[in-house]
């Protein structure tokens, strides 16, 4: 595999994966929507971006052209029941029909963890019913799918801890909805390590085959919000308190939020989400697997989170030298 084609390849866990296709000395197609999101892919030796609508078959199927295999990491986390579909199920379909027409028969698919083709309706979500769907159209007698299932993702550029650290240097205190939903996080550099060696595992034509990642060790969402105020330093350390909210009062909160502009910070839907663990079912290959041992969360964390804290680096240096 030597030529390899990437949709959502500008986003968080795409800029990883592509950094490590070109470490392993291949040739990158990255698609996106505006070049502009891939300015610091562009200057990669191997990668080249191409502008294109990945929800044109026909575009899709001339770009494909001449590649080894494809990875799908577009995805989005909010939305009406339309952009769910379109982005979740149809654009997945699309790319089966495309991959096949132009020749390309392996196709590495991220999908989310709690996700069970089997029965998409039983998802409590939009985004797990509809990335169910997704896992479900890729299906071709032709094409060899390897699904990739993680739980909630960390990394330095997360949205996750990131903006419950920031939120904490604002507010004495966190309330919460979903409080005791579990997670079980797994670092993005697994994550992309674990895509990558997915364009090489055996999969024969016709089949799918599905691979939960996840971390070290499971939290709950208190905890990790807790946690992410404590690692990046705030409150000399110790973080805010976390106050549990009852389901009606993170559904109302949630509906604010979605009335502010932009992306919300937590929707209904992800409420619904979370009313099923987000832990490793067991049932299902895992990143040990792939002979992955997962890093452990903790000192990552602390690690990114101090370092984005605006203060830190020169600028902290020369403030604490005035002290
Ligand atoms: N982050 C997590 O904690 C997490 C957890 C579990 C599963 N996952 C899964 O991991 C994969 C990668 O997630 P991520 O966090 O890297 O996502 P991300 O940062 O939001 O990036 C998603 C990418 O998808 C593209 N995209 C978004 N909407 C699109 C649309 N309507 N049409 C075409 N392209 C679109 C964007 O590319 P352009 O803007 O360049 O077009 C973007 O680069 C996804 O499948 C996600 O569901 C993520």
């Amino acid at each position: 595999m030597k030529h390899i084609f990437v949709l959502g390849g500008t986003g968080f866990v795409g800029r990883h994966v592509v950094q490590k296709l070109v470490k392993q000395g291949c040739t990158v197609t990255v698609a996106t929507r505006r070049a502009r999101h891939a300015r610091e892919l562009q200057i990669l030796p191997g990668v080249t971006v191409l502008e294109v609508d990945v929800h044109q078959q026909q575009a899709l199927q001339q770009a494909l052209a001449g590649h080894d295999a494809v990875i799908n990491l577009v995805a989005i986390l909010h939305g009406n029941e339309a952009a769910f579909q379109r982005t979740h199920v149809d654009l997945p379909a699309t790319l089966a029909r495309a991959a096949v027409a132009a020749g390309v028969h392996r196709v590495v698919h991220v999908s989310a963890l709690g996700v069970n083709p089997a029965q998409p309706d039983a998802a409590p979500s939009r985004y797990l019913r509809s990335k169910a769907r997704g896992e479900l159209v890729l299906r071709h007698p032709e094409l060899a799918v390897a699904v990739l299932r993680p739980s909630v993702i960390f990394g330095a550029e997360d949205k996750f801890l990131n903006l419950f650290a920031a939120l904490q240097k604002v507010f004495p205190f966190m309330p919460l909805a979903g409080a005791q939903a579990r997670f079980q996080p797994v670092w993005v550099e697994d994550v992309a390590a674990a895509v990558v060696q997915l364009l090489h595992v055996r999969i024969a034509a016709g089949s799918t085959a599905a691979w939960e990642a996840t971390g070290s060790k499971v939290y709950t969402l208190a905890e990790l919000v807790h946690g992410a105020g404590a690692w990046a330093g705030v409150a000399n350390g110790r973080g805010r308190p976390v106050l549990p909210l009852p389901d009606w009062a993170g559904r109302l909160q949630a509906a604010l939020m979605q009335l502010a502009p932009g992306e919300p910070m937590m929707s209904a839907d992800n409420l619904d989400s979370m009313k099923v663990d987000n832990v490793a079912s067991g049932r299902f290959l895992g990143l040990a697997d792939l002979g992955l041992v997962p890093a452990a969360l903790e000192p990552i964390a602390r690690d990114y989170l101090q370092r984005n804290q605006p203060g830190y680096g020169l600028l902290g240096v020369r403030r604490g030298s005035k002290r």
